[in-house]
This record gives C-alpha cells, structure tokens and sequence, in this order.
C-alpha cells in the first residue's frame, strides 16, 4: 500500500526552526600523549615497549589500559607518573610537559599530585601498615589523617600489622591507602587493582592546582 501524497500527516511538522544544540560541557584534558615511544637498549638489543602512542585522558575518567603482559602498560605508566622518562615524544599533565621537567620538578608532581599503586605495592617490610601511609602524609600538604585512608580501604582493624602479617589483598589495600592518602589529582595503578571501587565515591581529590 502507497502513501497518499494529498494525506495531511497527522503529526504537523515543526514550524519553529530547531532550537541550537546545548554546547557540550567542556572537557579538561589531564594526561596527554604524542608519538610517545620508549626503547629500552638491553646491551645488543633494544626492546620497543612504546612506540608512538597518542592518548588523551579527560578529568573525570575511569581507564583501564588491557594488553598482553610485556605489552608496555607500567612503561606508559610510570611515564604518565613521572618516574620514567620516554625515549621520544611528549607526554603532558594538563599544560605542564613532563618531558621537559627537571628532576625535582619531577619528584615534586609525583609528590603532590599522583597517587600511583605498584604492581607489586612496594610496602616497607619494617614499618607498620599505619607508618607505610603516614610515610606520605608527612612530605605531603593535603593529606587526610593516615588512619581515614585506612578506614576507606576497609584496614581500621589492620593498623599495628606488618605487611608480613598481612593477606595479599590486604597488602594491596595499604598500597591504595597510601596512594590515596594524599588526596591526589589522579590515580594510577599497576596490575590487577581488586578493590579501586571500594569506597570510590569517598575520595575527594584536593583542588586542582593546575
Ligand atoms: N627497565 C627495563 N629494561 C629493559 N626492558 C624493560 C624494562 N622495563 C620493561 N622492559 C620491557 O619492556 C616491555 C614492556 O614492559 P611493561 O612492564 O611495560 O609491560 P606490561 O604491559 O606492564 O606487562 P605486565 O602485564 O606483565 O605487567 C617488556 O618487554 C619488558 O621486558
Ligand atoms: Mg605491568
């Protein structure tokens, strides 16, 4: 059956022109990268874990970087964190280029803005799980109490332990007590993060300084 043209469509077109569309909220862009490469030169042989990355992270962002082991996830990380630098390219926290910063421009942007979970944690065998995270709140200018970021990792009970003493998840939770104890502008991670959603929305990053 065709439609007959003279039919008057039941649902009268729109006589007003379309109304603009609402601009889109403005993204802030956080970590940037450009052609980002990094050559490791093992004696003969170089090992390319990056080679030419482009990546833009936005505040407010969840990412989870998947690839196979070996794939150079911790390189972009440790890049994106300051504690590496890349062979080639540029690589950016918000205006500031990270390529270009000294080293104790470096250690200071490690200091105060990134909380970066190890992969293998890197808790300090001799000292208590209350004294691993109050290692941070002592160099650093907006902590929270050493025993709140415990509290949000669920470790209010664990605060005299030694990381021996510990299970592995546990371990872990210390290491993102201490990353987040700082209240830092951005979360980074190694490995397999279990329990990054807990208590999620409590944390409250310290005002942007940049
Ligand atoms: N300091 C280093 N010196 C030489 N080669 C390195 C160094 N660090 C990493 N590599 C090599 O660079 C590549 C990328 O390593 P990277 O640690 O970034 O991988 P990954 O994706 O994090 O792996 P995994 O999932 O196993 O943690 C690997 O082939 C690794 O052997
Ligand atoms: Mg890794």
């Amino acid at each position: 059956m065709s439609a007959d043209p003279t039919e008057t469509p039941i649902a009268r077109p729109l006589e007003c022109p379309p109304s603009p569309e609402p601009p889109a909220p403005a993204r802030t862009a956080v970590f940037t990268a450009q052609g980002l490469r990094k050559t490791y030169q093992m004696g003969e042989v170089q090992v390319h874990a990056l080679v030419d990355v482009d990546l833009v992270i936005y505040r407010g962002e969840f990412i989870v970087l998947l690839g196979p082991s070996g794939s150079g996830k911790s390189t972009l990380l440790n890049i994106l964190g300051g504690l590496d630098r890349p062979s080639g390219g540029v690589a950016r926290f918000a205006e500031h280029d990270l390529t270009a910063a000294t080293d104790a421009q470096l250690t200071q942007y490690r200091r105060e803005h990134v909380g970066f979970v190890f992969q293998f944690y890197n808790l300090i065998p001799s000292l208590t799980v209350r004294e691993n995270v109050e290692l941070v709140t002592d160099i650093t200018t907006h902590p929270m109490p050493a025993t709140e970021a415990l509290g949000l990792v669920g470790l209010s009970e664990r605060l005299d332990h030694f990381p021996s003493q510990l299970s592995g998840g546990e371990q872990q939770r210390v290491a993102i007590a201490r990353a987040i104890v700082k209240r830092p502008e951005v979360l980074l991670g190694g490995g397999r993060i279990q329990r990054i959603e807990h208590n999620a929305h409590k944390l409250r990053p310290a005002e942007p300084s940049w």
